[in-house]
């Protein structure tokens, strides 16, 4: 884990700032059952996927020859995992140097509406023995106050992996976030609530490309 002191401009990805609007909505196509619960495109599809590419590149520049394991946090790292590792397999294929992969999937449960709650449950992690030894990259979605990062990190290293590295897409700027940053940050973003690119809100907006914020009817009509 990158520590905050010696955290370079490069580790905290691309900075939205926390006056950015976002783009209007109609500017982009996105799908006719979500109109009027999104307020505006915040990141579009095809700059996350950019951001990606570059990740990708890092981590292979980094990690390269070396097996791994990739571990993906669901739910809502399925989309950022799959085109992550996408992007690996296209650097492995088009270069001689290649990591051999495997992908492995643990859920992490601790959201109702929009907000954090107390107890995490890890699902799926009960026994990753096959850890020890190898290196491993936890892919999340989104890491906010960083706990539930350091508990599952704590949990991984457990099983005693050779390595840890972490890539995350959207880092929030949280105020009472512990010193515990992902290796790889696609966005660092405002404390805002997302949804989009397999972020939900209760389970919704999982299949919208974007990311979004949601509008206040949003977040009425799917409330639980
Ligand atoms: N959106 C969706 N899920 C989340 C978020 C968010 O902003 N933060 C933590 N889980
Ligand atoms: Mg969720």
């Amino acid at each position: 884990m990158a520590d905050v002191v010696s955290k370079t401009a490069l580790d905290c990805g691309i900075v939205i700032e926390d006056d950015w609007p976002g783009y209007n909505i109609d500017l982009f196509s996105s799908p006719t059952h979500y109109s009027g619960d999104l307020d505006c495109v915040y990141i579009p599809h095809g700059v996350i996927m950019d951001r990606t590419e570059r990740l990708a590149r890092n981590i292979m520049d980094d990690l390269g020859d070396h097996d791994l394991v990739v571990l993906c946090v669901l739910k809502g790292g399925y989309q950022f995992s799959a085109d992550l590792v996408e992007g690996i397999k296209t650097l492995s294929r088009n270069s001689n140097r290649s990591i051999p992969m495997r992908v492995h999937f643990i859920r992490l449960k601790s959201y109702l509406n929009d907000q954090s709650t107390e107890d995490l449950q890890i699902i799926g992690a009960e026994d990753l023995s096959f850890l020890n030894g190898k290196n491993v990259l936890i892919v999340e979605a989104i890491v906010d106050t960083g706990n539930t990062l350091k508990m599952l990190l704590k949990h991984v290293e457990g099983f005693r992996p050779k390595m840890i590295k972490v890539a995350g897409l959207l880092v929030k700027r949280v105020p009472h976030s512990v010193a515990c940053l992902p290796d790889y940050v696609g966005f660092e973003i405002p404390n805002r609530f997302v949804v989009g690119y397999a972020l939900d809100y209760n389970e919704y907006f999982r299949d919208l490309d974007h990311i979004c914020i949601l509008s206040e009817s949003g977040k009425m009509k799917y409330k639980i």
